[in-house]
């Protein structure tokens, strides 16, 4: 059994109050329009948004690792069993017989068309210790998976429990240290693009950043451009996060402030189930997965 690790509170407190409650009901066409107009407050910055935390963070862990193989570190959002879900969203045989979306103003649920187990290429973003990937590897997704950290001790981590874990197919599962903001795309893409674009966290840690761009923006609102060119049109892109609500991971990724090449834009496609509660008339959730598909404009 995989040893895991529930260490999602100091990711999400890090951070501001309330980002997983949402009004129950309906909204109206104008606050919908107002909403999906607004960019939503930047978060307060910190630690997390730094690169000298990630190196830090895994050196532990790799030492910790190199001396008990079976301590494979950090699984984020472990505590929502988001990995499991995520699984589950992607299979082919997915059964929606118990979904909790009965809300209206949820967006839909379709399956994400077009990935076929034994060829869809997977990027995973900020890969961490490659425990997504290792788990789609498990699960049966034998095509080209690749994961990438800008932390180069993340990557040597998840290249020693690949060579630690039993299963021989681990192996082929490759790793690489590459900078999602700044990193050259065409050496890490195929010519069409990635079907797959995973991130669990990590645009989480990049809104996190106090660093700007040379538009002088925050960088996390540039990051949606840059999986835009990393996926093939009609490639799908499933964001986790504990730090923004759905509506806010659509204004990143789909709404006014969405990256538009003028050709292509990211369309939400679908939403990863999970328990929410209702409490003094808000409803809330721990994490979001949203799917957003690579689309054509017309
Ligand atoms: C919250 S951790 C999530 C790790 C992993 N995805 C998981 O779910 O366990 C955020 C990850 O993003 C990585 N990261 C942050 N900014 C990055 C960037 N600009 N380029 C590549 N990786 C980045 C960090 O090194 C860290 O591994």
């Amino acid at each position: 059994m995989t040893p895991r690790c529930a260490c999602g509170n100091s990711f999400r407190f890090a951070t501001t109050e309330n980002f997983f409650l949402f009004p129950v009901g309906k909204k109206t066409a104008e606050e919908k329009k107002k909403m999906a107009e607004s960019k939503p407050a930047h978060l307060e910055p910190s630690k997390l948004g730094t690169k000298a935390y990630w190196d830090a963070l895994y050196t532990t862990e790799l030492t910790t690792h190199t001396s008990d193989p079976s301590l494979e570190g950090t699984v984020w959002f472990d505590d929502s069993d988001a990995e499991a879900k995520i699984l589950s969203y992607l299979s082919p045989n997915r059964d929606d017989s118990d979904s909790d979306n009965e809300d209206d103003d949820q967006p839909p649920n379709p399956h994400p068309h077009d990935l076929t187990p034994s060829t869809a290429s997977i990027l995973d973003l900020g890969c961490g210790n490659g425990s997504l990937l290792f788990s789609l590897r498990d699960d049966g997704w034998s095509g080209h998976l690749l994961g990438v950290d800008y932390s180069p001790h993340s990557i040597s981590l998840a290249k020693s429990i690949a060579q630690s874990r039993e299963n021989e197919d681990l192996k082929s599962v490759e790793f690489k240290v590459w900078d999602v903001l700044n990193g050259d795309i065409p050496s890490i893409s195929p010519p069409t693009g990635w079907d797959l674009v995973l991130d669990k966290g990590t645009f989480d840690a990049v809104s996190l950043s106090s660093e700007t761009d040379s538009l002088g923006r925050r960088i996390n609102e540039g990051y949606g451009e840059r999986v835009l060119q990393l996926l093939k049109t009609g490639g799908v892109f499933l964001v986790t996060s504990c730090n923004w609500t759905e509506t806010e991971l659509r204004t990143w990724f789909e709404t006014s402030t969405a990256p538009n090449d003028g050709k292509t834009k990211l369309k939400m496609a679908g939403r990863v189930d999970y328990p929410s509660f209702s409490f003094g008339g808000v409803k809330g959730q721990t994490i979001s997965t949203l799917c957003f598909e690579k689309v054509v404009v017309e």
